[in-house]
């Protein structure tokens, strides 16, 4: 069953059965001010942070409520209904709903009873405040009266979880007050008003374009004995000005609109965190309501749309093109800029960044904003702690150069993380190549960075760290101790214990620095030993001929080592020995097929397989899930990536392209109810074959899964791989697929891609055209391109 479609040209999802399986969101403005907005107008907004500078009021894992709710009375008969199919969700054989989820905004249309309405959300660029405009339109060929409820939800205080569970202080804290054109909510008014009286803590919602008819502060008064679906206030056709003190406020306000046969009428309501002069202002300034919110609206379009154009592809399967040009790219800027602070699944209780989430969703906008991008990677290097590892949590008040660590107990009781991660500064590598592949920005190296308690380096130095935690992090066979973690969250191999995901990773830092200290013989040659020997300890210790087991416990005894009843085979390090180029060519053959064989399902391969039951240890802690489920032989979704990446990079275009299609959003867009969270964007994991539930997702939106497998696709399937030389262009593609284009700009350059694969491979191209010259396949150099280029590849 499907419930919308993708409109590429409009990069908007478009919801029109809105009983979706799960509520569908998109995401408004940013931490500043930040808005989650479903299909059905649920959702909530915040300042800075979700759990602590909560506006609106939203009960998780429920029925999708509050919302930001729209209500519709015809005066004549009494009849109402919602902008939003629900919360009053009238029969859809009589109610038509189209959801528009667009790029930082939504726009929800409704047709009933002969009136259009469309209601657009969104966040002004750089604002604090969200703007819900509301058109209606009389399609009927007489006069009609309708009258128009804006209703939101105030928090009592900006603490979420205060709000919902403290009532003895939170309901006694609060008050409203109607300023004409708006309410206004108080908390703690007297308690520390600044000479103009405000305190910075009032929130207001207000009403431009049209007069207020009527208005209430009190949820008691709006919503009577009734739920969402059924307000009195709107039953009785009007609210009757009453004002809240000790109890729950929320912002009613009713407008009435008479429309002659075809006739249009506009007007918004306005909500934020804002004194009651700054309120009169932003509502001031929408009198010209529709003026300014087209203008509002383009800029933002313009902004977004303008973000995602370095990149557009044009190939055979409209789904991959849909989700690399906008949706994938989209869901990266969201993560890069959000981190994990604030969906429907994450409450906004994370204070803080986590490493390696952080360096990695950094590689999601890499070819995109290569200079954003930069700017976060920056902030982590100023994140890693003088020995090299990265802080686990990075607080959103961080202070480069001032910070404590995890040897320090004010660290761990701010944060709750009391060791180090094996992984989190090895991330740094990849991402720090990347930015000076994509810009050619080698100065970068030498950029001075502080560290997050003392000391400063340049980047090099910072890297060198890096590798200097790990080698004097090494467990009993001379691999990267596994430490607190490696990525995987769930395995904590202790300082005795080693990873082998961690080992491939320091052997791809290995490499990665030879090139970066190419003018510093003495180190390339400890890179060059450092590296041979790891490789020696894997290739000796780890490598079962058709696997590479995923390390060793603190007890010595081996962890998915194809003997074993559980766990034998993991997926990640069989994909990053081929990343890290450890892997022979060979092996690599081996390896990937095994894991195509003992994991691959039809959404994805699992994380490792079987899951946990019985023969687990202390460390393996993802034996709390459910087998099939997140860690514990899930599909988890950003593993698929780096498999996505390892099968393009031994040129297996066929398989990887399968193991995009079999996890991407968009394939389950006409089976939406297995998958049941949105078909547009990512989510951290889908339910293996383990579970009744195969297929299903969890985790919207704020996953690592969205650049893991942006990078398998740019670098990967469609072979986009910048180096600091210059930029190869190596597809990996299905076989059938007859040639497809991309326009790429590439260090502001202009690339006019075409792949010719009239050949019917899966990969390796043969040769290359550059500007009506031919040239081997190979890394093209950035000082033979112009402003302008024409490029075949020929596979
Ligand atoms: C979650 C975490 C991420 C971790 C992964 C695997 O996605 O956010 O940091 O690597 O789980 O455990």
């Amino acid at each position: 069953m499907n419930y919308g479609y993708f409109d590429e040209k409009a990069r908007e999802y478009v919801i029109t059965n809105p009983n979706t399986p799960a509520p569908w969101a998109n995401y408004l403005g940013s931490p500043d001010y930040g808005a989650i907005v479903t299909v059905n107008a649920g959702g909530y907004s915040f300042v800075k942070s979700g759990a602590a500078g909560r506006i609106l009021r939203y009960t998780f894992n429920q029925f999708d409520e509050p919302g930001r709710y729209i209500y519709l009375r015809d005066e004549e008969t009494g009849d109402f209904w919602s902008a939003s199919w629900k919360p009053v969700a009238k029969p859809l054989d009589t109610y038509k709903s189209e959801c528009h989820h667009g790029t930082s905004y939504t726009e929800i249309i409704s047709e009933y009873n002969g009136i259009r309405s469309r209601v657009l959300y969104y966040v002004p660029m750089g604002a604090t405040h969200e703007v819900w405009r509301v058109s209606l339109e009389n399609l009927t060929d007489r006069e009609r009266k309708i009258s128009v409820f804006g209703y939101c939800e105030f928090t009592t205080e900006s603490l979420y979880t205060q709000d919902l569970v403290n009532l003895q202080y939170t309901q006694f804290i609060t008050k409203t007050e109607f300023h004409d054109t708006f309410l206004l909510e108080q908390i703690n008014e007297f308690n520390y008003p600044r000479p103009d009286g405000t305190t910075g803590r009032e929130r207001f919602f207000g009403l431009a374009g049209a007069k207020v008819a009527s208005y209430t502060g009190r949820r008691e008064q709006f919503l009577g004995r009734s739920r969402f679906d059924k307000p009195q206030a709107v039953v009785d056709g009007k609210c009757d000005n009453s004002l809240n003190y000790n109890g729950n406020p929320c912002g009613a306000l009713q407008f009435s609109a008479a429309l002659k046969p075809g006739e249009k009428t506009t007007a918004a309501f306005l909500l934020g965190q804002k004194t009651v002069f700054e309120a009169k202002e932003i509502v001031d300034r929408y009198a010209q309501t529709a003026e300014t919110v087209d203008k509002e609206l383009q800029e933002l379009i313009a902004y977004w749309h303008g973000e995602l154009a370095n990149l557009k592809i044009t190939t055979p399967d409209k789904n991959f093109d849909t989700m690399v040009n906008t949706w994938n790219a989209f869901q990266c800027f969201i993560t890069f800029v959000w981190s994990r602070a604030a969906s429907l699944m994450y409450c906004g209780e994370r204070n803080g960044y986590g490493y390696r989430d952080t360096v990695q969703d950094i590689q999601g906008i890499m070819h995109l904003d290569p200079e954003l991008a930069r700017q976060q990677l920056t902030f982590m290097l100023s994140a890693q702690v003088h020995h090299g590892a990265g802080l686990p949590l990075v607080k959103f008040t961080h202070n480069a150069g001032h910070e404590d660590t995890p040897e320090q107990d004010s660290y761990v009781k701010a944060t709750g993380h009391p060791s180090y991660r094996a992984d989190d500064a090895l991330w740094l590598f990849p991402t720090v190549y990347k930015y000076i592949a994509e810009t050619g920005n080698t100065a970068y190296l030498d950029e001075e960075i502080p560290f997050a308690d003392k000391d400063v380096g340049t980047v090099r130095e910072h890297l060198k760290r890096a590798i200097n935690f790990s080698m004097t992090h090494l467990g009993p066979h001379g691999m990267p101790a596994g430490l607190h973690a490696d990525w995987n969250d769930c395995l904590q191999l202790g300082a005795k214990g080693e990873s082998t995901f961690v080992a491939f990773q320091l052997y791809y830092a290995l490499i990665i620095m030879k090139e970066f200290c190419a003018n510093e013989p003495e180190y390339v040659k400890y890179l060059d030993e450092t590296a041979e020997n790891l490789l020696k300890i894997l290739n000796e210790q780890c490598f079962e001929g058709d696997r590479f087991i995923r390390g060793f416990r603190e007890d010595g005894v081996v962890i998915g080592s194809k003997k074993d009843n559980e766990a034998n085979m993991w997926l990640n390090p069989q994909s990053w020995a081929v990343i890290s180029r450890g892997a022979t060519a060979e092996q690599a053959e081996a390896i990937l097929n095994t894991a195509c064989e003992k994991l691959n399902t039809p959404y994805g391969l699992e994380v490792m397989q079987p899951s946990y039951r019985y023969e687990y240890f202390e460390g393996a802690r993802m034996r709390l899930f459910n087998p099939g489920t997140k860690e514990n032989g899930g599909i988890f979704c950003q593993p698929q990536g780096w498999a996505i990446l390892a099968e393009a990079l031994c040129g297996h275009g066929n398989r990887a392209f399968q193991y995009f299609q079999e996890s991407s959003p968009a394939s389950f867009n006409d089976d939406a109810d297995r998958r049941v969270i949105e078909p547009y964007v990512h989510g951290q994991f889908i339910e293996g074959h383990e579970s009744p539930f195969a297929g299903r997702s969890h985790v919207h939106w704020l996953t690592g899964t969205a650049s893991t497998v942006m990078v398998g696709c740019v670098e990967g399937i469609l072979g986009l791989r910048p180096t600091p030389a210059g930029i190869e262009i190596s597809p990996a593609i299905p076989q059938e697929w007859d040639g497809f284009t991309m326009e790429k700009v590439f260090r502001g350059k202009k690339l006019h891609i075409t792949v010719d694969n009239s050949a019917h491979k899966e990969g390796k191209p043969a040769k290359v055209i550059l500007n009506g010259v031919e040239r081997a396949a190979g890394v093209i150099p950035a000082d033979e391109l112009r402003e302008e280029n024409d490029i075949t590849v020929v596979m």
